[in-house]
């Protein structure tokens, strides 16, 4: 059993793609699990950096087999452009990634109605307004399309005329128009075209891939605070971010899931709205986002940013069973004094150092103040080399959630990383 869960422990954006790229050298497969191109992903190789969307963060190490699983969305302009950006820097897609016939896909009308409802909403989300949510809707409401519907146009059609006549009452409210089943198909046909040769049933390459025993990396997207069912609900996004999305995601069974690895940033950020009780409104937020570059790499939003929060922690630990941490962007926190770490809230029934899910915006998060370091990170390598109080705070978050760091990374680059125990083990 060798198949790896690596898995977002907060709002997103902890790091996925650094982490999930560097480990890819030891794997053979990297599957993408969930959501769509709401992710971003940041991958960067010496000076390049590149962020990916859809495809998985495997793509850069030339011997990996990537697949997208059944549990995404995808929007078939978007990924098409994310492979041509790939080709031009001379990175072979072909035969190396692969895209589930059973994923379905974003339509333009799912784009514009994100749109529509993110800008008339009362109580808005804050969505990336790329179609994820309408996408999803459609799915449970069983009128979704799925790529490999693309096999028989006719087909696309009449599902076309049932999506659109469904949402027809909707569009009618906000005085929109959709275009008809022809014109989209127009628009959509051919790029399914272009798509057609990566669809399969990338659930049999991934059970081929458990069977002859090959290294699998399962990789998130989005985090565990956002995810449909364990997140901070309305305020969330509408797939199963969680590990246990990755075995209905990618079509695996739990029993073949070896470790989860729960990557956390060493504080913490969110892009768009929702409680955040540690977030930082002051000059040390500011501070937070400019060293950390905390601007969403899919819209260029500021990311809120915030103290570490160890009761939220604990609780990703629980539901994704974490058995490792990748703690990254320790770097971000060198010259901040005091670092403040949140252990316990203030709740309306006493004190608890169990996140209060349903009630964080009447809890008071209480903290603690640990001193902070004025040494560069980027060039440590061991945790023994780490200054004395980052070293603390990182036995701190070990000490409180009970579970060790496999990684901490002190740099976006794959070489600022202090690998502590290998993933696979
Ligand atoms: P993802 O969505 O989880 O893959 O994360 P993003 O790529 O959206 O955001 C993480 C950002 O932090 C990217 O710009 C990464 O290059 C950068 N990054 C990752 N790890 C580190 C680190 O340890 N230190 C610093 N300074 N930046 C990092
Ligand atoms: P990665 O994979 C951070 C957030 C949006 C919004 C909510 C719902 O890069 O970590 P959606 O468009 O999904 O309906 O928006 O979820 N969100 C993310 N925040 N990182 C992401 O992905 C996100 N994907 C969605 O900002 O609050
Ligand atoms: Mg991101």
């Amino acid at each position: 059993m060798s198949a790896v869960v690596i898995v977002g422990a907060q709002w997103g954006d902890e790091g996925k793609g650094k982490i999930v790229d560097l480990a890819t050298e030891h794997a053979d497969v990297v599957v993408r699990y969930a959501g769509g191109p709401n992710a971003g992903h940041t991958l960067v190789v010496g000076n390049d950096k590149l962020v990916v969307r859809l495809v998985p963060s495997g793509i850069l190490q030339p011997h990996s087999v990537c697949l997208m699983g059944q549990g995404m969305v995808v929007d078939p302009a978007v990924l098409l452009t994310e492979i041509e950006a790939l080709e031009q820097r001379g990175i072979k897609v072909q035969g190396r990634l692969f895209v589930s016939e059973l994923a379905h896909v974003i339509m333009p009308y799912h784009v514009l109605i994100d749109g529509l409802r993110e800008s008339g909403a009362a109580q808005k989300i804050g969505t990336t307004k790329k179609g994820i949510g309408p996408c999803y809707e459609d799915k449970v409401a069983r009128r979704g399309i799925r790529l490999g519907d693309f096999r028989d146009l006719d087909r696309v059609r009449t599902l076309l005329a049932a999506a659109i006549d469904a949402w027809a009452p909707a569009m009618k409210a906000w005085s929109a128009t959709l275009p008809s089943p022809d014109a989209l198909l127009d628009d959509l046909a051919p790029l399914a075209k272009r798509l057609l040769p990566l669809i399969t049933d990338t659930g049999a390459l991934l059970d081929e891939a458990v069977r002859a025993n090959k290294r699998v990396l399962l990789e998130g997207a989005q985090g565990t605070l956002l995810d449909i069912d364990h997140g901070t609900y309305p305020f969330v996004t509408s797939s199963s971010a969680v590990a246990g999305g990755a075995c209905t995601g990618a079509g695996i069974g739990p029993s073949r899931v070896r470790r989860v690895i729960g990557i956390t940033k060493a504080y913490a950020t969110r892009v768009g709205e929702g409680p955040f009780p540690t977030e930082l409104l002051d000059e040390a937020g500011t501070r937070l986002r400019d060293r950390g570059g905390e601007f969403g790499s899919v819209t260029g939003r500021p990311r809120r940013t915030g103290w570490i929060d160890l009761p939220a922690l604990r609780y990703a630990a629980r539901v994704n069973g974490v058995d490792g941490w990748a703690l990254t962007k320790l770097d971000v926190l060198t010259g901040l004094d005091p670092v403040r770490v949140c252990v316990a809230y203030d709740t309306p029934s006493g004190r608890t150092a169990d996140l209060p899910l349903t009630e964080l915006d009447r809890c008071t998060p209480v903290f603690e103040s640990l001193p902070g370091w004025t040494e560069p990170l980027e060039d440590v390598r061991t945790i023994d080399a780490l200054p004395k109080n980052a070293a603390a705070l990182v036995r701190l978050i070990e000490d409180k959630t009970g579970i060790g760091a496999d990684i901490v990374s002190v740099g976006p680059r794959r070489d600022q990383t202090i690998v502590v125990r290998d993933i696979f083990r």
